[in-house]
C-alpha cells in the first residue's frame, strides 16, 4: 500500500481556523471513503494555547455544518517538514513564520503553500483571523475551507497535484 498523504493545517493558536481546515479534510475524506490515504494535523506558530481544544465559537459554526471538531492545540515543529507533505498557511504571516520554521528543518520536503491558493470559488488570499470578531468569522473561515479542501481533493483524486 502505498503511503499516505501527510496533510497540516497552520494557523497563529491552532484553536480556530486550523483545526477547523484539520476537520473538514478529515470530514471530506471520511465521505469519500479514503481515511486510510490521508493523514491530516494541525498546528499553531505560536504556543498560546498549547494542549487546548479548539475555540467553542469556531466548534459550534463547524458542527452546525456537522464538521465535528476535535484535537489539541500544539505549536509547528521544524520536523513536521519533513514529516508531512503538504503544509497549508492560513495567512502571510503564518506563512512567513514556516519559513522561518522551516530554515531550522535539516531535511524539509514538505511542500509549503497559502492555503488561499486551493481555493476556486473565493478570490481571497488569507483565511483571515476570526479570534476577536464576530460570528461572521467564523463562517467565512468554514467557507474558506471547504472550498479549497473539496478543491485540493478532487485534485488529488485526479493526481492534478505538483
Ligand atoms: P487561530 O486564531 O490562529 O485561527 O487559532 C487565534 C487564536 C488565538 C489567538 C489569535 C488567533 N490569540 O491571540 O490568542
Amino acid at each position: 500500500m502505498p503511503a499516505p498523504t501527510r496533510l497540516l493545517f497552520v494557523c497563529l493558536g491552532n484553536i480556530c481556523r486550523s483545526p477547523s481546515g484539520e476537520n473538514v479534510m478529515r470530514h471530506l475524506v471520511t465521505d469519500a471513503d479514503l481515511e486510510s490515504e490521508f493523514e491530516i494535523d494541525s498546528a499553531g506558530t505560536a504556543g498560546w494555547h498549547i494542549g487546548k481544544s479548539p475555540d467553542s465559537r469556531m466548534t459550534r459554526a463547524a458542527e452546525n455544518r456537522g464538521i465535528c471538531m476535535k484535537g489539541a492545540a500544539r505549536q509547528v515543529e521544524p520536523e513536521d517538514f519533513a514529516r508531512f507533505d503538504w503544509i497549508f498557511a492560513m495567512d502571510d504571516s503564518n506563512y512567513e513564520d514556516l519559513l522561518e520554521v522551516r530554515e531550522a528543518c535539516p531535511n524539509p520536503t514538505a511542500r509549503l503553500i497559502r492555503f488561499c491558493e486551493l481555493c476556486e470559488e473565493h478570490e481571497e488570499k488569507e483565511v483571515p483571523d476570526p479570534y476577536y470578531g464576530g460570528p461572521e468569522g467564523f463562517e467565512k473561515v468554514l467557507d474558506l475551507l471547504e472550498d479549497g479542501c473539496a478543491a485540493f481533493l478532487q485534485r488529488w483524486e485526479k493526481k492534478d497535484l505538483p
